[in-house]
């Protein structure tokens, strides 16, 4: 267990509900994290803009655990594309292997589970965010959904950050999980790039990855390359202008 030094058990669910009031008190809660998210690395860094010589940070995340999983060839493909093709780009696959389920019971006195601290300081350091996932019951995977929920947690850790995602799943090649993972894109505050939306068939012909789940479809290839280059391109104008990082307001249901 690690201490992030936020809030305790409760505090972050009474927070939440205090940012959503539109009592005085809740808007000073929420400018109080506001302040402490703007203030993350993340958008101390952003504020300078990207340079000539600055690295966008691509903090990838991938839906599917197995080792041999056709997500996580998706993001294996575009962290060689990258590296080959595509200058001034890191990324970097976030283990989500060891993040538990959500659970109010493991948040005591201001502490994380270790694995949900390493998690979320990843993604506050990143400048963007990649996915992969695969499609579960016609939505993104349970072990996705749980890390979001955790990255949700005041302080937002994804707030504002520009964000891609490619789905390999079955007939429709993922686009019900995805169109769901956008959703949850407006309440983590995510500015997703739009086009190319990259589907794969997993299963349709001809084949798109080998036995170990590796891509090897080159046109795949090319709309992974394409969503890289949307996503940069995105994410120098967002963090350029610093139109990126926490927004105040919340929804409004009037
Ligand atoms: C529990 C479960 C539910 C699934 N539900 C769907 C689904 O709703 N829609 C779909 O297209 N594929 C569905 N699939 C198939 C997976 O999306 C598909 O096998 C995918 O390629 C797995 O990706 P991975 O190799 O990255 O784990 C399901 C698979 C499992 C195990």
């Amino acid at each position: 267990m690690a201490r992030e030094g936020k809030t305790s058990k409760w505090g972050w669910l009474s927070k939440l509900f205090a940012w959503r009031s539109n009592k005085n008190g809740g808007r000073v809660v929420a400018e109080k994290y506001m302040e402490q998210a703007w203030n993350a690395p993340h958008y101390k860094k952003s504020a300078n803009g990207l340079g000539k010589n600055s690295v966008l940070k691509v903090a990838a995340i991938c839906g599917s655990l197995s080792t041999t999983a056709n997500n996580l060839g998706l993001i294996n493909a575009a962290t060689e594309i990258a590296k080959e093709s595509i200058s001034g780009m890191e990324i970097e696959l976030l283990d989500l292997s060891g993040i538990p389920l959500l659970n109010p019971d493991l948040i005591t006195d201001d502490v994380y589970p270790d694995a949900v601290v390493t998690f979320r300081k990843k993604l506050q350091e990143a400048d963007c965010v990649l996915f992969a996932t695969p499609e579960y019951v016609y939505s993104v995977s349970g072990v996705l959904k749980n890390a979001l929920d955790w990255a949700s947690l005041s302080p937002n850790v994804m707030g504002g950050k520009p964000a891609a995602v490619m789905t390999a799943a079955g007939d429709l090649g993922g686009a019900r999980a995805q169109y769901h993972l956008r959703q949850m894109g407006v309440y983590l505050d995510l500015q997703f790039v739009n086009k190319p939306e990259v589907f794969v068939k997993a299963y349709s012909s001809p084949k798109k990855f080998d036995e170990n789940g590796n891509l090897i479809d080159t046109d795949v290839k090319a709309s992974v390359k394409e969503l890289l280059l949307g996503l940069q391109s995105l994410a120098t104008k967002l963090l350029s202008s610093r139109a990126c990082g926490p927004r105040e307001s919340f929804s409004m249901v009037v």
